[in-house]
């Protein structure tokens, strides 16, 4: 204990007992406050324990919640702590994006580093650094070089969120098998199950709350896992041998971030994650660059195509010019070719080590292809399944990606279907994390640009890697082809916005026009099959509301033939100035409009659920006395998800700044508007 007083002494340098003398609190605390001084964040010691809490204007969010570490075989670090010293820091600066769904973010913070150590033996040191902006906070432990703490095991981490209210959350249920591709139940919190992150809730109140992480690298993805006490506590998933977290000190977490907004349409796009990753470690961007796509992909998923070899194989040498000849006519960037490659014939989901990533069945000519594709002028999306086939996929890494640089392919599409990989580590476990980091970074070094189909969340390494474009992560389109429960119901899209896509991209691959998908001689499904569960003006008002700098146009080239609708997925742009969410509210609706980058027109996306909805949308964003002309793809007469998705109204009409449009939405429907500058 002796040696401890001399760490004990500086604490009553900085803890102020008359600050935080409410009964919940305890005497020993610091607090930092957000730069608009409405979040503070405190943090204390309860019992040798350490803890933080959360309040915004005065009133609680988050009550005192735990934090440490299970470590084990040692000793959990957790108990005997005291606090050992603070920092502060503040910063406000403007960082560019080189693409995204805003331009330019702000950084503004204040930042309090709180040092702890045990005062029994083993004397360990830890420290927890906090970033408090005005739209929430991050927060993560620094783990210093020590002799009593070198290498070490984290079996669980105890880091808490104590909500205050029995908040309404969004959520889909995770376990160490389980993905991202489910739809979303909503519940009090005390209810909620283990589950994802981002997790969106909205308190009795009406503030807004995400709960997630940032700067993901080297750890187990965070999930949370509820109790009826309304504590939240993380749950990590784990390495085969059920460690979670192998580390040696000196050692950093990712961040734990609480977003916070007063109305639901604060919450998209949130920086808060982007702004706790290091800037980019690329130097050269000119090789990274959005883009509209399409694909030899839907016909498999609707089964006119086979991703197998055979005589109704997706990737021969002739429809791969065929959709680069499309691609070129419409002015999309690039061509995804899937079931190129050895290794798909069987059962696919199993073929784990047999997937060659460089050679390709007889009937696509590899090299053909690639030329045909850089003399149109579009660029080819290889694709590069795993079935979670690691070792299989590492293994080829370096020479597929050198490969596809030589040959002008400068995007691939990976594939991590399966729950475990082969030696049993979880989908999103520490091991999972790590191979997604070698590939970004393989990628970054051959100039590829890649888009990762059963992916582990986002949680902003874009910023690092900007050739880290998109990702799915979510129940997409694909689910409307082929799911057992007939697809994703008009509400998906809406719940979408505010949980998986808050701060994220997604390739949700957006765009189909044959809504009720005939089968391969023109007739359509049988009633209960799966389908479309939207109008057709809907899957345009997807490319606004949707953000993806990768964007598909999903449908077979054949559906977009003579439709006048397809006008709109070819002019959209898929690289944004800057956003606003007019309106919009979970689960039932959302008003999203984006200005181009580096232009000066507008498009707004309009989206709603299976109820019918006149929405006011007042064009005050635009710029005050231009004028300026409106192209608006708006629910025909009669159309509804379910019984007529197929009418689109077109019309154009002079708008301004002192516009209010009135928009009618269809049930599972949606507007698309495109206003750009009239000709003066
Ligand atoms: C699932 C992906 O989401 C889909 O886009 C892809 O076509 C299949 N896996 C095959 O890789
Ligand atoms: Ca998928």
């Amino acid at each position: 204990m002796n040696r401890m007083m001399g760490w004990l002494l500086p604490v009553l340098l900085f803890v102020n007992p008359m600050v935080n003398a409410g009964a919940a609190w305890a005497q020993e605390s610091v607090q930092v406050a957000s730069p608009d001084g409405r979040n503070v964040v405190r943090v204390e010691i309860q019992d040798g324990g350490l803890f933080y809490g959360l309040e915004r204007d005065g009133r609680k969010v988050i009550l005192p919640s735990r934090l440490g570490f299970d470590l084990g075989a040692d000793a959990p670090l957790r108990d005997d702590l005291d606090f050992v010293g603070t920092e502060r820091h503040s910063r406000d600066e403007t960082w560019e994006q080189p693409w995204g769904e805003v331009a330019s973010v702000r950084d503004h913070h204040n930042e309090l580093r709180v040092s702890v150590v045990e005062t029994v033996t083993p004397g360990r040191r830890f420290d927890v650094v906090f970033r408090i902006f005005d739209d929430g906070l991050g927060f993560r432990y620094e783990l210093p070089q020590q002799s009593a703490l070198q290498s070490f095991e984290i079996m669980n981490e105890l880091t808490e969120f104590y909500l205050a209210d029995d908040a309404r959350a969004w959520w889909i249920p995770a376990g160490d098998g389980s993905r991202y591709e489910l739809l979303y139940s909503s519940s009090p919190v005390s209810m909620v199950p283990t589950v994802h992150t981002p997790l969106t809730m909205e308190l009795r109140d009406g503030l807004h709350v995400v709960i997630h992480e940032a700067n993901l690298v080297d750890y187990a993805g965070m999930n949370l896992t509820g109790s009826r006490d309304r504590k939240l506590r993380v749950s990590l998933p784990a390495w085969a041998d059920g460690v979670k977290v192998r580390g040696s000190t000196p050692f950093q977490t990712p961040w734990r971030t609480i977003q916070v907004a007063d109305r639901a349409a604060d919450l998209n796009p949130s920086v808060l994650g982007l702004n706790l990753n290091p800037p980019s470690v690329l130097d050269d961007l000119s090789w990274i660059e959005p883009m509209k796509y399409v694909g030899i992909w839907w016909g498999m998923h609707i089964r006119t195509m086979t991703w197998n070899s055979g005589p109704e194989h997706g990737a021969t040498t002739e429809t791969a010019k065929r959709y680069i000849d499309f691609a070129a006519e419409n002015g999309f960037g690039g061509v995804l070719v899937e079931g190129w490659n050895l290794g798909w014939d069987g059962q696919w989901q199993r073929n784990a080590d047999l997937f060659s990533f460089t050679e390709s069945y007889p009937d696509y000519d590899l090299e053909a292809v690639a030329a045909y594709a850089r003399a149109k002028g579009v660029g080819l999306i290889g694709h590069n399944e795993t079935s979670m086939g690691i070792e299989n996929y590492e293994r080829q890494l370096e020479g597929a990606f050198g490969l596809y640089n030589r040959l002008g392919i400068g995007a691939v599409k990976t594939g991590y279907v399966g729950d475990l990989t082969a030696d049993g580590h979880a989908h999103h476990g520490q091991f999972m994390v790590r191979h997604w980091r070698k590939v970004l970074e393989s990628a970054g070094r051959h100039h590829i640009m890649v888009n990762v189909h059963e992916p582990i969340k986002d949680t902003g390494e874009r910023r690092t890697y900007p050739n880290m474009m998109s990702r799915e992560g979510a129940r997409g389109q694909e689910y409307n082809a082929w799911a057992g429960d007939g697809g994703n119901p008009p509400e998906h899209e809406t719940i979408l916005f505010f949980t998986r896509l808050v701060g994220s991209p997604m390739d949700f691959t957006p765009g189909v026009f044959d809504i009720l998908i005939a089968s391969s001689d023109g007739t359509p499904r049988p009633p209960e099959a799966a389908r479309v569960r939207t109008t057709l003006a809907k899957q345009l008002a997807l490319y606004v509301v949707i953000y993806s700098p990768l964007q598909m146009a999903a449908d077979l080239p054949q559906n977009y033939e003579g439709e006048p609708a397809f006008q709109f997925i070819r002019d959209v742009p898929v690289d944004w100035e800057r956003t606003e969410v007019l309106s919009g509210k979970i689960g039932d609706y959302v008003v999203v409009a984006r200005q181009e980058r580096g232009g000066p027109d507008w498009y707004v996306g309009a989206i709603t659920d299976e109820e019918a909805r006149t929405l006011e949308v007042p064009l005050d964003f635009l710029d005050e006395g231009r004028d300026y002309m409106a192209e608006i793809y708006s629910d025909g007469l009669g159309a509804d998800w379910l019984d007529d998705p197929f009418p689109v109204s077109i019309l154009r009409r002079p708008v301004n700044a002192g516009t209010t449009l009135t928009l009618s939405l269809a049930p599972g429907g949606g507007q698309a508007i495109r206003i750009r500058p009239a000709r003066e």
